[in-house]
């Protein structure tokens, strides 16, 4: 047993126990009165039952919301190294695993990243993607989550069909690098013992004995829920949205409006129709969108006299929605970017200072725009093939939820005219294909200059405005 390859890689048990002191000792000394407490979202559940796919999804909505949510906290990274595994298996039953790698100890190290997150990131939740298959488990996070303040919030995910089980190590740990070059039936054969030793000690979340806690269950990749205790707004969002992801393969297509005259002029919003080319465009896409033989497409667009017209083209049904309608500029709507600078050179600065955060007078900031833009991805999230014709502050919103993009990168994020984009869900992603369809069209894109301070002069602010007439 002293042999195991693993034991070299953990500490000893005097030495893990040790670390459990220090941790709770750490954080103890004096628990901090939060007035809106951090939440730990624990996973709970069987290998190859979406747990990665569910927390990394969650944390991406959570941040892309404004919640810092951070999602690395995996305590059993060790025994996740496919190379020890095999060896690992053939001496180890999980009982003995249990009792030689206290989950206590394990525990320990991830439980004191969540309370650094907690107060050295100002995060606000933290997922701890694990099994933790063990009531003993799931009560240590409790105490130390109680000790501490946080909130906590369990999602188990429970699946018994082989397939999808099946599907699933295909899918997400196949095309990891661990296996990389080990021979397929071989790694499932090891995969499949690996879930074996996990299910003789996995108890799961008790519907009695567990009913003071907060959890969510779901079955068989949301086919049916069971939710219990849901403390506070944060759950209650966690829970809606859990309970409107899904797995079916689709595609989300994004694409601005046609060239519109206003964008000719290189002036913002208004509410323009299509240029010559704007049209020539919208054309252009009812012929690429057949040509992608999608089944039971959706369109949507805004409110917007650009996005209709580009729709009408399409000669199918669309959805109007008013939260897909392009930011609104409030007093420099129909502006130019040299007339912004013009009449209102301090808050053109302000904005370059902080672009996602800059709301125009009597108008919107990005920020702004991420929440009327929620139901949107909230429906998306329930939709399956949907083309969104949209605009371009707009596009960086959907695109950066997709993404993951931060909220300093998103106001930046290359959306050109003319342009489709193919968002299609992959493993823990997306993948992005992006399609120019040969019309040409106005640069609308301006990149952040050098120099932002509001003292700077007029050829400094407008050193990256592009061409327009
Ligand atoms: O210029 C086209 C446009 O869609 C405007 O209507 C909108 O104000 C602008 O893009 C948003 O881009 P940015 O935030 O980079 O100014």
């Amino acid at each position: 047993m002293l042999n195991n390859p693993v034991s070299s890689q953990v500490p000893s048990v005097p030495e893990r126990i040790h670390c459990v002191f220090c941790v709770f000792t750490l954080f103890s000394a004096s628990v901090p009165q939060f007035c809106n407490s951090p939440t730990m979202i624990v996973m709970v559940g069987l290998p190859a039952r979406g747990k990665t796919y569910i927390s990394k999804k969650l944390t991406r909505y959570l941040n892309w919301i404004g919640v810092p949510t951070k999602s690395q906290f995996d305590l059993s990274s060790f025994s996740h190294d496919t190379h020890q595994s095999f060896i690992f298996l053939q001496f180890l039953s999980l009982c003995i695993y249990e009792c030689h790698f206290s989950p206590r100890a394990c525990a320990a190290a991830a439980l004191k990243d969540v309370a650094l997150y907690f107060t050295k990131e100002l995060g606000q939740v933290a997922v701890f993607d694990a099994t933790n298959t063990t009531r003993e488990r799931r009560a240590i996070i409790v105490s130390f989550a109680m000790e501490m303040g946080y909130k906590v919030f369990f999602v188990e995910s429970i699946c018994d069909d082989p397939e999808i089980i099946a599907e699933n190590i295909r899918q997400v740990k196949f095309g990891s690098p661990d296996y990389a070059d080990r021979d397929i039936d071989e790694a499932m054969e090891d995969f499949t013992q690996r879930i074996d030793c996990y299910r003789a000690s996995y108890m799961p979340i008790d519907d009695e004995k567990d009913r003071k806690l907060s959890y969510i269950k779901i079955f068989d990749v949301g086919s049916r829920y069971l939710v219990n205790r849901v403390q506070d707004h944060i759950q209650s969002r966690i829970v809606y949205y859990l309970m409107n992801i899904h797995v079916t393969p689709r595609s989300i297509y994004l694409s601005r409006h046609g060239e519109s005259e206003l964008n000719l002029l290189g002036r913002i919003g208004g509410d323009t129709g299509l240029s010559p080319r704007g049209k020539k465009y919208a054309s252009a896409l009812a012929t690429f969108i057949k040509g992608q033989k999608i089944i039971d497409l959706k369109v949507w667009t805004s409110h917007m006299k650009r996005t209709v017209q580009t729709a009408e083209a399409l000669g199918v049904q669309y959805e109007q929605w008013k939260a897909l309608n392009e930011i609104d500029a409030g007093v420099c709507e129909e502006l130019t970017y040299e007339e912004i600078q013009e009449n209102f050179p301090e808050e053109f600065a302000l904005r370059d200072q902080d672009k996602y955060r800059y709301r125009y007078p009597k108008g919107e900031s990005y920020e702004d725009l991420v929440h009327r833009l929620e139901p949107v991805i909230m429906e998306l999230e329930r939709q399956e093939n949907v083309l969104v014709i949209c605009h371009q502050a707009v596009m960086r919103c959907l695109l950066a939820y997709f993404l993951d993009k931060p909220a300093d990168e998103l106001p930046y994020l290359r959306c050109p005219l003319h342009t489709v984009l193919k968002l299609t869900p992959i493993a823990y992603g997306c993948k992005v294909e992006s399609f120019f369809l040969n019309i040409e069209a106005v640069n609308t894109h301006r990149e952040r200059p050098l120099n932002v301070n509001i003292t700077r002069n007029p050829e400094e602010a407008l050193q990256t405005v592009p061409d327009h007439i």
